[in-house]
């Protein structure tokens, strides 16, 4: 089953918008097979973010994600990569559908609450940066047989 790499960053944490956000996956149908919360450290910090060195929002960001918890996750399902960022929204919160989470819980690009991977080649990679292969658990959940044929 195709997986994705999401993380809830210290905003969401800070903000108490953790149990809503995660619902918001559950209810949806993906099955949550890895979560910890974690204080990001700089090396780790850059290596996920290094598709953005030397861009101007590239140390900003880095700040950001080390400022305070997060929570990492691994979520599985049908076509997943795709269909999360369409729940995450734009980028920017300010420009992003107002029914998708950062639309519904940010309003600037600097704190938009939620990261999650953009491709299925970036999540195996962010994945791997986040949690062993012992850390995501496969079992079987309940009402999987109402999900899809
Ligand atoms: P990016 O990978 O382009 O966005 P996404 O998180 O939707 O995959 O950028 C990574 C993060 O960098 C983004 O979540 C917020 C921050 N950022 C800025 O602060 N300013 C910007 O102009 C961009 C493009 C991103
Ligand atoms: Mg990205």
């Amino acid at each position: 089953m195709e997986r994705t790499f999401l993380m809830l960053k210290p905003d969401a944490i800070q903000r108490g918008l953790v149990g809503e956000i995660i619902s918001r996956f559950e209810k949806k149908g993906f099955k949550l097979v890895a979560m910890k919360m974690i204080q990001v450290d700089r090396t780790l910090a850059e290596e996920h973010y290094k598709e953005h060195r030397g861009k101007a929002f590239f140390e900003p960001t880095v700040q950001y994600i080390m400022s305070s918890p997060v929570v990492a996750m691994v979520w599985e399902g049908k076509n997943i990569v795709a269909l999360a960022r369409e729940m995450m929204g734009a980028t920017n919160p300010a420009n992003a559908n107002p029914g998708s989470i950062r639309g519904s819980y940010g309003m600037d690009i600097s704190r938009n609450v939620i990261h999650g991977s953009d491709s299925v080649e970036s999540a195996e990679r962010e994945i791997a940066l986040y949690f062993t292969p012992q850390e995501i658990l496969a079992y079987t959940k309940a009402g999987e047989e109402w999900l899809s044929e």
